[in-house]
This record gives C-alpha cells, sequence and structure tokens, in this order.
C-alpha cells in the first residue's frame, strides 16, 4: 500500500492535493502539536473537512503529547486509521480499544531509537505499526535504514501468527529507498515529498508501488 502524506501538499488547495493522488491506499495526515514535536501542522477541523473532500481512507499520525485524550477525536471524525506514538501515550492499550470501539483501526508509531521489545503485548491491541524512519516533525528527511531491523522482527511476529497488523514505515522513502523497505517486509510505505515533490503526483504513486512490487 501507499500512503502519500499531504504535509508536503499545498496547503491552501488540501482537497484538490488529496484528489490529486486518487489511486493511493490511504491518505497519510501527520498531526502535530509544537510539544512532541518542534513543528506545527494541523488537527481536527481540517481532518473533518478533508473526510468530505475525498474517498480514500485517511491515516491520522498523531505526533501529539496527551493521545490518550485526543486520539479518538480523529476516530469519530470518520478516520479510517489512527495511529498514536507510544513515546506519548500513557495507557496505549486503553487507547487502541477506545479508537476500535469508534470504529477506527488502532496505529501504535515508535520513533527511531524507540525499541519494539517492550510493546510486543501492547501490540496485541493493534491494527497498524508505524515504523519511523527519520525523527518525527518534518518532511524531506533522509532515510534511515537502521530501523529496517525493527520491520524485519515486526515481519517476523506477523508472519508467524504472534502479531496481526499493518508494517508501515514513514520518512525518507522514495525511488531509491522503498525497495529495500519492501525486502525487509514493510505492507504499507508513507511518502510525502517524493509524491506531492513530484510533477505528477498519481504518476509517482504509480512508480513507488511497481518498486515496492518487485
Ligand atoms: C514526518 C512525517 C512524515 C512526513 C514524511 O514527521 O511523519 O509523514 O510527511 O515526509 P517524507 O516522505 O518527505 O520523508
Ligand atoms: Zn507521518
Amino acid at each position: 500500500m501507499i500512503a502519500p502524506s499531504i504535509l508536503s501538499a499545498d496547503f491552501a488547495r488540501l482537497g484538490e492535493e488529496a484528489n490529486a493522488v486518487a489511486g493511493a491506499d490511504w491518505l497519510h495526515v501527520d498531526v502535530m502539536d509544537a510539544h512532541f514535536v518542534p513543528n506545527l501542522t494541523l488537527g481536527l477541523p481540517v481532518v473533518q473537512a478533508l473526510r468530505k473532500a475525498t474517498d480514500i481512507p485517511l491515516d491520522c499520525h498523531l505526533m501529539i503529547d496527551d493521545p490518550d485524550r485526543w486520539a479518538i477525536g480523529y476516530a469519530e471524525a470518520g478516520a479510517y486509521n489512527v495511529t498514536v506514538h507510544v513515546e506519548a501515550a500513557r495507557d496505549p492499550i486503553k487507547i487502541a480499544k477506545d479508537l476500535r470501539a469508534a470504529g477506527a483501526k488502532a496505529g501504535l508509531s515508535v520513533k527511531p531509537g524507540t525499541p519494539l521489545e517492550p510493546y510486543l503485548d501492547v501490540l496485541k491491541h493493534y491494527d497498524t505499526l508505524l515504523v519511523m524512519s527519520v525523527e518525527p516533525g518534518f518532511g524531506g528527511q533522509s532515510f534511515m535504514s537502521e530501523v529496517l531491523d525493527k520491520v524485519r522482527t515486526a515481519r517476523r511476529l506477523v508472519d508467524t501468527g504472534h502479531l496481526t497488523l499493518v508494517v508501515e514505515i514513514d520518512g525518507g522513502i522514495n525511488d531509491d529507498t522503498i525497495e529495500q523497505a519492501a525486502d525487509a517486509g514493510v505492507d504499507c510505505f508513507v511518502a510525502g515529498s517524493a509524491v506531492y515533490g513530484a510533477k505528477d503526483p498519481a504518476e509517482a504513486v504509480r512508480k513507488l508501488r511497481a518498486k515496492a512490487a518487485r
């Protein structure tokens, strides 16, 4: 699956930009609060508006403090998947239950320096694992291939039936890096600058998909 990140889109034309990637599987929406990460982007009102503007399932990536309080609003707004950061969550199992009860898939994200091992039981409650391959906060950074060890671990746990989740990667994915991520076992690839920095975003999605499938 390919999930273009609208962080690299033209925010003045978000509806059009969403529909410029019509073949995409998910539309990745980066919510940042200037506390959990240094950057500030968008929040619930924009997600509510986007939900009406496109049929592409919304993949909300919450880079915010106190997701225990705020995540459910994104599920109630109709997001398909809502991902919180394990580093910010107080009770990640409760968050997953709340998200699922509100009708969304529940996602858990780990920053590049955060190990998976302490969270293997928590991940049993989740539908998505988002492995960050850059420090969260900004688009256009370079891919950190060292996180692929976590992808391989997650892939193995899914393939052996210990976890049931989509393995997603976020940060620095482009034509040059997507193949190594695919080889490591990623199911869903977030791409911001590689899609919205291209002249034809829909064509960029098709190219990424073809490379990942090789
Ligand atoms: C970074 C965001 C990413 C970002 C990726 O904190 O979570 O989703 O949009 O951008 P690229 O693909 O340009 O690295
Ligand atoms: Zn993201």
